[in-house]
């Protein structure tokens, strides 16, 4: 049985991924700062047959982070799989950006990466084999009006799975990252439009696939890549984006 930590995997897309690879009979680490939230999405996967511990922790600090896995590791074994998902995001023009958003920004999304995934590397390493998945976002690619430290903390995240995926190669470890554009049904996005942030129209039927991006979307997109079928492929950024970003 293969163990995977999900990182924010209470609400949105870190859930649905969390559901997604435990129908794979996959043991999932719900990990959340909203450890009841975390609770519900575990327990639905245990009710469905699945297997499931919710970890409370914040991505940002180390010594939460390495309880976390500790608690995983003796739950169900060697956590081999790892899901970088949990982040935040803003809205704020350049010029008014401090530097408090920016730090904030930078710490959750590229450090609490950075920490998650060098605290989840042994068991990796260990077993000659692993899967990394790093969630990105569009912006990153495309650029992001009022979202400067948002997008380039993604960015940065995506120069980080490159090198990962350089680096742990050889070690039978691959690193991706899935840049989302426009999932409905998440925290994130529900906060964008109730701030006015964006037009729900702007993300529903925008094309190039008419319909809303849903987070099963990015779901099944990483279940690919932590599959042993994707083994041939790291480095790269795998767009789940209705086709808009090319
Ligand atoms: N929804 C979109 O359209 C969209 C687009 C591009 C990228 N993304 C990215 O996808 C990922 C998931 O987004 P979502 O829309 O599901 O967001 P969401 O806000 O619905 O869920 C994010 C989860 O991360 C958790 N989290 C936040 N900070 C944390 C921390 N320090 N430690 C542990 N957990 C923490 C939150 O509690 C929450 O449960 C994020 O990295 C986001 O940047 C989303």
């Amino acid at each position: 049985m293969k163990v995977a930590l999900v990182t924010g995997a209470a609400a949105g897309i870190g859930a649905a991924i969390a559901r997604r690879l435990a129908r794979d009979s996959i043991a999932i680490g719900v990990l959340d700062i909203l450890i009841a939230d975390a609770a519900k999405v575990a327990e639905e996967i245990v009710a469905a047959g699945g297997k499931a511990i919710p970890l409370q922790a914040s991505i940002t600090d180390r010594g939460q982070v390495k309880a976390a896995l500790d608690k995983l590791r003796e739950t169900f074994g060697p956590v081999t799989i790892l899901v970088n998902n949990a982040g935040i995001t803003g809205v704020v023009p350049f010029e008014e950006l401090t530097d408090e958003q920016w730090d904030r920004m930078m710490e959750v999304n590229l450090k609490g990466t950075f920490i998650v995934t060098q605290i989840a590397l042994p068991d990796m390493k260990a077993a000659g084999w692993g899967r990394i998945v790093n969630i990105s976002s569009s912006s990153a690619q495309s650029g992001a009006s009022r979202m400067a430290h948002y997008s380039a903390s993604k960015g940065a995240i995506i120069a980080l799975t490159k090198s990962l995926a350089v680096e742990l190669g050889p070690l039978g470890i691959t690193c991706n990252n899935i840049p989302p554009r426009f999932v409905m049904n998440t925290i994130m996005s529900e906060k964008f439009f109730a701030e006015g942030h964006r037009l729900r129209e702007q993300w529903v039927n925008a094309g190039p696939i008419m319909r809303q991006g849903e987070p099963s979307d990015i779901a099944g997109a990483c279940a690919w890549l932590v599959s042993e079928e994707s083994g041939y492929v790291t480095g790269q950024t795998i767009g789940v984006n209705g086709g808009r970003y090319i």
